[in-house]
């Protein structure tokens, strides 16, 4: 690359200096938006339950990182969203580390048995998907407004998806936990913007990541080939991180409490029901 070039990509930087944790950075849209955050600058602590695989995505972030401080660029910590005692580590390791944290991203989920009927449906199956899903995103949130409150400055982002916004895509206990964590997004927007603080969500129409191909029994195409209303483009794990990397950055400054929605449009609209024709 020149020497023009260089200045340019690092002028286009857009997380220079910041820190974020990445809760499920071990795998899909996190793995992705790990390493699109390091490629903006920002120092990148991921959390998951997948350890080796947690690891090699540190280590590859870090060798591929232009980072000339003394830290790298990336760490792997063991977390269990479900837990608090691991969330409270994991927030703090990015403290030690790194000095602070800018960024939190509640991205970790499962989507849990793929039974449709409520009557097949046992309480525990239920409380798993609620215990990831949304008692993960409450506690991610709430250790990162531990540390952000004081410091007036900082960006929540969680991963909520298109069944957080209408009903019949997955199983009751997913789409229950997506659209309370849109409602958790809001709640606390209203009450940490008192401190400066910016809570968005992001929701993803189907990605073919390790959790869309389970839970549809779909190979990639497959994935693709499910109904879309934007015709011509494949939602892909880099399109979610950009749309993360924009609620991470200053470029949304002034956004908070708001569902980002990559869906090309899926969800406003009844395919069995248009002017438009198929
Ligand atoms: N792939 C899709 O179609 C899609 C669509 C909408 C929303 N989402 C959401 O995107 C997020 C990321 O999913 P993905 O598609 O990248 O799937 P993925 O399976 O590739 O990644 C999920 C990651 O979360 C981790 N995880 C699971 N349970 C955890 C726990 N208890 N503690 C810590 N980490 C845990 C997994 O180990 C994995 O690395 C999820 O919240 C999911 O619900 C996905």
């Amino acid at each position: 690359m020149g020497s023009a070039s260089m200045l340019a990509a690092v002028a286009m930087r857009r997380l220079e200096g910041k820190v974020a944790l990445i809760t499920g950075g071990a795998s899909g849209i996190g793995e992705c938006t790990a390493r699109l955050f390091s490629q903006h600058g920002a120092k990148v602590v991921i959390a998951d339950i997948q350890d080796d695989l947690g690891h090699s995505v540190s280590k590859s972030i870090t060798d591929s990182s232009s980072s000339s401080s003394s830290s790298s660029s990336a760490t792997y910590i063991h977390c269990d969203v479900t837990k608090e005692k691991d969330i409270e580590n994991a927030v703090d390791t990015a403290v030690s580390k790194y000095g602070k944290l800018d960024i939190m991203f509640n991205n970790a989920g499962i989507v849990g048995v793929n039974k449709t009927s409520i009557l097949e449906n046992h309480k525990s199956e239920f409380e798993e998907v609620i215990n990831v899903n949304l008692i993960g995103v409450f506690l991610g949130t709430k250790h990162a407004a531990r540390v952000t409150v004081p410091a007036r400055r900082g960006s929540i982002i969680s991963t909520a998806s298109v069944c957080g916004c209408i009903g019949g895509v997955a199983s009751h206990a997913y789409t229950s936990s997506k659209h309370a964590v849109v409602g958790l997004t809001r709640n606390t927007a209203v009450e940490l913007g008192r401190f400066g603080i910016r809570v968005n969500c992001v929701s993803p129409y189907v990605v073919a990541t390790p959790l869309a191909k389970d839970f549809f029994r779909l190979d990639d195409e497959g994935v693709h080939g499910v109904y879309s209303n934007l015709k011509g483009a494949k939602l892909e794990p880099q399109d979610v991180a950009e749309a993360a990397l924009y609620l991470a950055s200053d470029q949304s400054k002034y956004v908070s409490g708001y569902n980002l929605v990559v869906d090309g449009g899926f969800t406003i609209t009844n395919p069995g029901f248009t002017v438009f024709g198929k």
